[in-house]
Order: structure tokens, then sequence, then C-alpha cells
């Protein structure tokens, strides 16, 4: 039987939908609406989409977007700077600098400057700590847009084997301690592992975030399992391949997110929640501030 299609952009329409209301709210209250700063250093094709979508869904949310568009030769600390502008600006409650950055940058050096009130997409390692520690705190965009794939899908993690394929900062590792949480039995796949195939075959939701094009195909997949599909890459004919070879799993599986349309715009969705977020929270912090 063919598997259950989740459909990613149908929900990140509703998590963007009740982000809206709440901005409406938060205007309607006299309040301003919140603020996101992206940064985008270099002309990379794929981030300028990405960067793209981050503006229009925040104009769908009625939250107030900033680009800072700077030269793929800006140095280290010409960004860091900048940053640090946007860490004080009283006008603006989310900060994000779009990765990958070009290789003068150090990378961590950016994701610890952004100020942790702030850190949106969730990767300051305050915020990794918090979130591994099960302290309240942002959630990384990605994996949270996962965690809600699954529960609209109607999959419960708890008690499940789960196989995580990749143990990026950005998707393997954070999406594994939330399926922790969720007190699913978790097994992270890499390079290194010996035998990949048993350990998806073993799996009842295997997360493919390898980013390998089709490198999961259907003999990996146990019967009835749930796929979320992580990969998103150019296919020489210019539509799109996640890691999944979908039509195949698709025929196995329970249930399976398609590439496009099932987590990149989960992942938009999840950072105006998170914008939102640092919105209330800022907005709570300065009338406490006052009294
Ligand atoms: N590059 C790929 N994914 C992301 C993301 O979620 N946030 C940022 N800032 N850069 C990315």
């Amino acid at each position: 039987m063919a598997a259950k299609i989740i459909d990613g952009k149908a929900l990140a329409a509703e998590i963007k939908e009740e982000v809206r209301r709440e901005v409406a709210a938060m205007t309607a209250a006299g309040r301003p609406a919140p603020c996101l700063a992206v940064i985008l250093v270099g002309e990379d094709p794929a981030s300028k989409v990405y960067v793209n979508n981050k503006k229009k869904a925040c104009e769908a949310c009625g939250i107030r977007s900033r680009e800072i568009l700077l030269p793929a030769d800006t140095t280290e600390e010409a960004l860091l700077e900048e940053i640090r502008r946007l860490n004080a600006d009283e006008t603006v409650d989310g900060v994000l600098c779009q990765l990958p950055v070009p290789p003068q940058i150090d990378k961590m050096r950016v994701i610890e400057t952004v100020s942790p009130e702030k850190d949106v997409d969730g990767f300051h390692p305050l915020t990794v700590g918090r979130m591994v520690a099960d302290r309240p705190g942002f959630l990384p965009c990605t994996p949270a847009g996962i965690i809600e794939l699954l529960k609209s899908a109607g999959v419960d993690p708890d008690g499940k084997n789960a196989a995580v394929v990749g143990r990026s900062n950005i998707v393997g590792k954070p999406v594994s301690t939330l399926l922790m949480r969720a007190n699913a039995t978790v097994t992270v796949c890499h390079t290194h592992t010996r035998d990949l195939k048993a350990e998806t075959r073993r799996a009842d939701i295997v997360i493919a975030a390898a980013g390998v094009p089709q490198m999961i195909t259907s003999d990996m997949i146990k019967p009835g399992a749930a796929v979320i599909d992580v990969g998103i890459h150019r296919r020489p004919d210019g539509g799109l391949w996640g890691d999944v070879v979908f039509d195949e799993v698709s025929q196995i599986a329970g249930a399976i997110t398609p590439v496009p349309g099932g987590v990149g715009p989960m992942t938009v969705a999840m950072l105006m929640k998170n914008t939102l977020r640092a919105a209330a929270q800022r907005r709570a912090a300065q009338v406490k501030g006052n009294n």
C-alpha cells in the first residue's frame, strides 16, 4: 500500500496563520510587530532562495523583516560587528545569518555572536545546551518542524525505534535530542556506521538528513515506517531531489514527506514561531523592566 504523504506545505500554512493571528493581537494591543533581521553574505543561489522565502513568510505573518546583504569578501570582523549592531538594536527581535558563510569566516564565531535572546535559529551553544537539558528556550527550526510533521501524521515517537541518518549540528544532532525527548529509542547513523541498512530497517521512524541525494532506498525501510526527508538537492534537469528515493520508498513506508513540500516549508514556519516568541519575551521583559 502506498504511504500517506505528509503535506509540509499545508501544515506550514496553518502554523503561519496561527502566528499571523498572534502578531495581529500584539499590534492591536499597541505593541510593535516582531522584527526579524536576516544577514546574507555573498551570492550563493540556494541561500538567496532561502532568504527570500523567509522574507515572504514574514510578510505573510505580519512580521517585519530586515535583510542585510553583505558582499562575499566581507571580513569576519565586519560581519560580527553587524551582528553586534543588530543585537543592540531595540527594534530587532530575531537575528540570523544564513549559512553557509564564505570560507574566510568562522561559522561558529558567527553563531556565538548572536545574542541568545535573539537566537531564533536555535544554533547558539547556550540555546543548544538549554534544549539538551530540557530547559525552556528556542528550538532549532528544522528539527522542531520534523517533530511537528510526525505529530501531524499521527506518529507518536514514544517507545518507537528512530534512525537518524546524519549527525550535523543543524539537523542530525538536535533532531536526535528532540526524538529522545519524545521518548523514542534513537540511533544516530553516519559515515562510519558499519551497517546502515540494518539500522534503518529496524526503525519505525527514519530521518534522512545525510545530505546525500537519493541514498535511502526501499530495501532500507521497514514496511509501514515513517520517513522524513530533509535532503534538498538540485537535479541536473532543474528539479529537486531529496535524500530519499521517493517513488520506491513511498511504496513501502507508512508515511513520507515529499521534496519539495515537506520539511522545507516547515523550517520557515518554525522560524516565524521563534521570531514571534522572541518578540513576546522581549516585550514582556521590557514591561517588567519599566515597573
Ligand atoms: N542554512 C541551511 N539551513 C539553515 C538554517 O536553518 N538557518 C540558517 N541560518 N542557515 C541555514
